[in-house]
């Protein structure tokens, strides 16, 4: 007993200093703040420690040239973030340009008078701030995945890995940041959005049957997610049946007769984009079918018939090859009416 005693009064002791110190540890990591301020590490992102934020105010004070550029993105959804008001993070030309200072040093209103009554425009050294031009596509797209993280803007959740981000295609590839203040892709311009890169699928979609993308009922983004996603060829369902369901859904079933698990995939009867044949079909029938199938006779009709029957289209009988509730006249599942 008495011994016990003797080691419990340090052990109490011990306990409470590793309290105490517990507790003043969270305290400080409470007051925790940026190992650097936000403002210089954004300047080591833009590459320039040596010039200064100024605001897009004296950025553009001096400077009428990019009037139309301001005004545009004051009306954008970004551009909208700059007013106090909002309460939101501000966003200015120097967030995505880089810091501004060294680029208007020496210009004053006197200099930009003087070049206007002499004619000239005079022009900042923009070659002070990020060269956007020069800039890989991995970078460019940094500046905007700075804020635009897969929380704030959840559709981008699997951009790294995106066939587009790995092909060197950045954001404003798609997102032309000063075509006006609309930021976003309008539908209606997105096919030639496409296009431009992607040839072969216009061509595709000249083919006589096509879904109708060129008529602009349906758009590329209804079965592709620009932005990349987890399923074959950035679809934007999980699968090829899902996504074309969206739009088809009485081909979704489960059904109770169901063409083994071929339907799984439209892509083994149909091209998704244009086809020379009807319906989509990627082969002809009977040859679509007969990739798989053996052909057959009929047994009630004479041979002449029974020839003439097999190679004509399959499914002028086999009406239901989607799969279907009902069974054949046979009591078979043969998708036969
Ligand atoms: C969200 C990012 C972003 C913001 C904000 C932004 N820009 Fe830009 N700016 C770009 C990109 C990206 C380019 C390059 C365009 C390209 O490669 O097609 C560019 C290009 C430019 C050019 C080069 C000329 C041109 O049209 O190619 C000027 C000038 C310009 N911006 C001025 C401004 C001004 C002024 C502001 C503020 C009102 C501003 N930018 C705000 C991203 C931005
Ligand atoms: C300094 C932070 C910041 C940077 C850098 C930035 N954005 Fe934004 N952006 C915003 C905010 C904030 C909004 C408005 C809120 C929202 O829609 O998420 C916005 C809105 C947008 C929208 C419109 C969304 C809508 O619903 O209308 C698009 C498109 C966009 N940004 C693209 C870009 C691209 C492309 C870049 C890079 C060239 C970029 N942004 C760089 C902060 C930023
Ligand atoms: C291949 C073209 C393409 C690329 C590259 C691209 N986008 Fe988009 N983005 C679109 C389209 C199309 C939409 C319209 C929404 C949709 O239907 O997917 C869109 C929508 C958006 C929106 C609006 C979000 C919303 O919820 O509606 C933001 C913000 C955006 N993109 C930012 C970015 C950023 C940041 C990058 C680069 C990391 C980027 N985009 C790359 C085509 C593209
Ligand atoms: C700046 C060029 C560019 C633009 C614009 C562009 N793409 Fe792409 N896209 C590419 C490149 C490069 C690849 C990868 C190589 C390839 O498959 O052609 C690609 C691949 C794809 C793929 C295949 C993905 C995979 O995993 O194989 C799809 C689908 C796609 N793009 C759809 C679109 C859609 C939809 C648009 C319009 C909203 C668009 N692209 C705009 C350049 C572009
Ligand atoms: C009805 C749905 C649908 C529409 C609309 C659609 N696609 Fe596709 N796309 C698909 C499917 C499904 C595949 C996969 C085809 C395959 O794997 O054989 C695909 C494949 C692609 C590929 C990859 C081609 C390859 O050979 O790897 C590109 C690029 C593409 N589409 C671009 C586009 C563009 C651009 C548009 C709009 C002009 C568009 N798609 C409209 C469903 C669609
Ligand atoms: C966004 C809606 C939408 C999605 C998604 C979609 N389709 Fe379509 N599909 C249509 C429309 C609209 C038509 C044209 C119907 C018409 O002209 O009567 C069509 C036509 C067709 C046709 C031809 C019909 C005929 O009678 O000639 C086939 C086959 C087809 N789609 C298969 C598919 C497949 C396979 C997929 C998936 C890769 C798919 N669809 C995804 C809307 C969609
Ligand atoms: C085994 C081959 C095969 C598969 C797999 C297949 N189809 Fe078809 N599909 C056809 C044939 C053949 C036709 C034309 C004859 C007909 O209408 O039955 C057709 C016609 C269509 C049509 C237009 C006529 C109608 O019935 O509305 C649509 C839409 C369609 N298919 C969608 C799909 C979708 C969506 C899938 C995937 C879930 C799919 N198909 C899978 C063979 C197939
Ligand atoms: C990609 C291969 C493939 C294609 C293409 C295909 N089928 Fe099938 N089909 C199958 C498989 C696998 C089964 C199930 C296996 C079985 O029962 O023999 C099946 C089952 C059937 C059955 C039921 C057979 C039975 O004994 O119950 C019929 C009828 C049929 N298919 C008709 C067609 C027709 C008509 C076409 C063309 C429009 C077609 N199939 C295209 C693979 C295919
Ligand atoms: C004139 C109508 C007709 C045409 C055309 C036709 N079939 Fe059939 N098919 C039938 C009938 C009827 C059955 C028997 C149905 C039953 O017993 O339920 C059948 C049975 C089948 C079966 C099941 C065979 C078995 O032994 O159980 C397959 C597979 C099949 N057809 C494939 C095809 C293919 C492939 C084509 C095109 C090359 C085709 N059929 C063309 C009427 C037709």
């Amino acid at each position: 007993m008495e011994t016990g005693m003797k080691w419990k009064a340090p052990m109490i002791i011990a306990l409470l200093a590793v309290v105490i110190v517990v507790v003043a540890g969270c305290a400080a990591l409470r007051e925790s703040r940026p190992l650097i301020l936000n403002r210089e590490y954004e300047k080591m992102i833009a590459g320039r420690l040596d010039a200064d934020y100024i605001g897009t105010d004296n950025c553009l004070r001096a400077c009428h040239f990019h009037d139309k550029k301001r005004k545009d993105f004051d009306l954008s959804t970004m551009g909208a973030q700059l007013s106090r008001e909002s309460g939101m993070p501000i966003v200015n030309c120097e967030s995505c340009h880089g810091p501004g200072s060294l680029a208007v040093e020496g210009i004053t209103p006197e200099l930009v008078n003087r070049d206007a009554r002499a004619g000239r425009q005079t022009a900042c050294d923009y070659r002070t701030l990020v060269d956007m031009k020069k800039l890989p596509a991995q970078a460019k797209s940094l500046i905007c995945l700075k804020c635009h993280t897969a929380n704030a803007t959840f559709n981008l959740h699997n951009w790294n890995a995106s066939t587009h981000n790995l092909s060197d295609v950045s954001c404003s590839d798609c997102h032309n940041i000063h075509a006006g203040h609309n930021l976003k892709v309008k539908p209606r311009e997105m096919t030639d959005l496409c296009y431009k890169c992607h040839q072969d699928i216009k061509a595709a979609f000249a083919l006589p049957n096509h879904h109708p993308v060129p008529e602009k009922k349906i758009f590329c983004t209804d079965c592709h997610d620009s932005h990349g996603n987890m399923s074959v060829k950035n679809l934007r369902k999980d699968t090829v049946k899902e996504t074309c369901t969206q739009c088809h859904a009485e081909k979704e079933g489960p059904f109770l007769y169901e063409h083994a698990d071929v339907t799984e995939d439209c892509r083994a009867c149909h091209q998704p984009h244009g086809s020379v044949n009807s319906h989509l079909l990627s082969q002809r029938e009977p040859y679509l079918c007969l990739q798989c199938h053996p052909t057959h006779r009929l047994s009630s009709t004479t041979t002449a018939e029974a020839k003439q029957a097999v190679y004509t289209r399959c499914s002028d009988c086999h009406s239901q090859l989607h799969g279907t509730d009902l069974p054949s006249p046979s009591g078979k599942g043969t998708f036969v009416r």
